[in-house]
């Protein structure tokens, strides 16, 4: 990463951590702030950052190799993609990390952060700065003014990159604007799309299983059956919550699988949704309209190898759970993309999936996730997180297929 303070580049490097770790990446954010405050302590005013002050620049190139040498350690131990979270503000020093990298045998890919615009800069202070432990015993206003000057202190020696330093993304005014240079292969196309969509705008994210089908009544597994009476009832009820929580004026996307379950249960909402084919459920393959009973009756080796490796198990000519997220991919980068509210209305297997993108969950624990039939997850973004409440609209379905 690269930036002045208060650029969000903590935010975008957990962003992407998230991302990649979902798609089973082994990823890891090394904060270079976090090493200083453990090892020198936090509470260090703005004289500390100051360019001129040679003892505590010392110090800090030191903290700063410190992170450094653990991430080069930690991709020699398997790590595939690191994100360096600091301020690299010169070229001097950006040259140092790459070099020590590159020695390493690691492609690196500069992302740097710039924006002028003080709205910004300020509601960024405020709303995570004056959080940290640095300011813990502060008064908010002489805490915003040391933080003022600390960003003043990098911003007389910082030096944006350029061409020659290699591959790198700029976000410019919080991603009003992108460049990118050198950006070849998967991994770093992957990353420069996920960027190019990401916004700050927090809005909530609403999950929720289709209304209880006439299979979930039968314990059957697939197809593509419609609601039964109590998954109508659910439907209504979730248009009255919809109608209640965004009101008649506001936007809020919708998206279905093709499945006619979920389209059904998204009709009496009123509003414009669309048909994702990669919201369908988990593909059940030769299992498709089998009770759990019936595949561990006439597929037992199946059944004892999807309850031993659930994430990984594949139904016999169907998908796995790392299946599912593969194909999610592009609904994520959609719902990141969208600045209104969204509802997701789809099918267990792939909320589990998207709850453990958004929520920051190891992909492994996917399968054994709770989302239970005819109940809202709502989950708003926070300053690094999301918070999340479970609204419960009923009835209460009687038939819930086991995971
Ligand atoms: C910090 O010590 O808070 C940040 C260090 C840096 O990246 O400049």
């Amino acid at each position: 990463m690269v930036g002045l303070p208060a650029r969000g580049k903590t935010h975008i490097a957990r962003r992407l951590a998230r991302y990649l770790s979902w798609l089973g990446y082994s990823t890891r954010v090394f904060n270079v702030g976090n090493y200083r405050r453990a090892r020198l302590g936090s509470q260090k005013d703005q004289s500390f950052f100051d360019p001129d002050n040679a003892e505590a620049s010392a110090a800090r190139a030191e903290v700063a190799k410190v992170a450094l040498d653990d991430m080069v350690a930690w991709f020699a131990d398997g790590g595939e993609v690191g994100l360096y979270d600091a301020t690299n503000s010169t070229r001097e020093r950006r040259l140092q990390v790459a070099d020590r990298c590159r020695a390493a045998g690691l492609q690196v890919v500069f992302v740097e952060s710039l924006c002028e615009d003080e709205e910004v800069i300020e509601s960024n202070i405020r709303q995570t700065k004056l959080h940290m432990p640095d300011y813990a015993n502060f008064d908010p206003e002489r805490a915003v003014d040391d933080f003022r000057q600390r960003i003043a202190n990098y911003a007389r020696v910082y030096e944006p990159v350029v061409p020659d330093e290699g591959s790198f993304v700029k976000l410019i005014d919080v991603g009003r604007r992108l460049e990118a240079h050198r950006i070849q292969g998967y991994l770093p196309s992957r990353l420069v799309y996920f960027l190019m969509n990401l916004h700050p705008i927090p809005r909530p994210i609403y999950l929720t299983r289709h209304g209880e089908s006439l299979f979930n009544v039968e314990h059957r597994i697939g197809g593509d059956s419609l609601l039964s009476p109590r998954g109508e009832a659910f439907a209504a009820r979730l248009s009255g919550f919809v109608a209640k929580e965004i009101g008649e004026d506001r936007e809020i996307s919708i998206f279905t699988s093709t499945l006619r379950r979920t389209i059904e249960t998204a009709r009496p909402l009123g509003r414009t949704t669309v048909e994702w084919r990669a919201l369908d459920e988990i593909d059940a393959g030769d299992c498709d309209g089998m009770t759990y009973e019936e595949i561990q009756r006439r597929l037992p080796d199946e059944y004892e190898s999807r309850e031993s490796h659930k994430f990984d198990y594949r139904y016999p000519r169907g998908e796995s759970y790392r299946d599912v997220i593969r194909r999610l991919e592009p609904v994520i980068v959609e719902i990141e993309r969208e600045r209104t509210p969204v509802m997701v209305v789809a099918h267990q297997a792939v909320l589990r999936a998207l709850y453990a993108y958004l929520m920051d969950r190891p992909p492994h624990e996917c399968p054994h996730i709770e989302v239970p039939l005819h109940t809202v997850i709502k989950l708003t973004p926070t300053t690094y997180a999301c918070a999340e409440e479970r609204i419960a609209l009923g009835p209460t379905a009687s038939a819930i297929t086991r995971p």
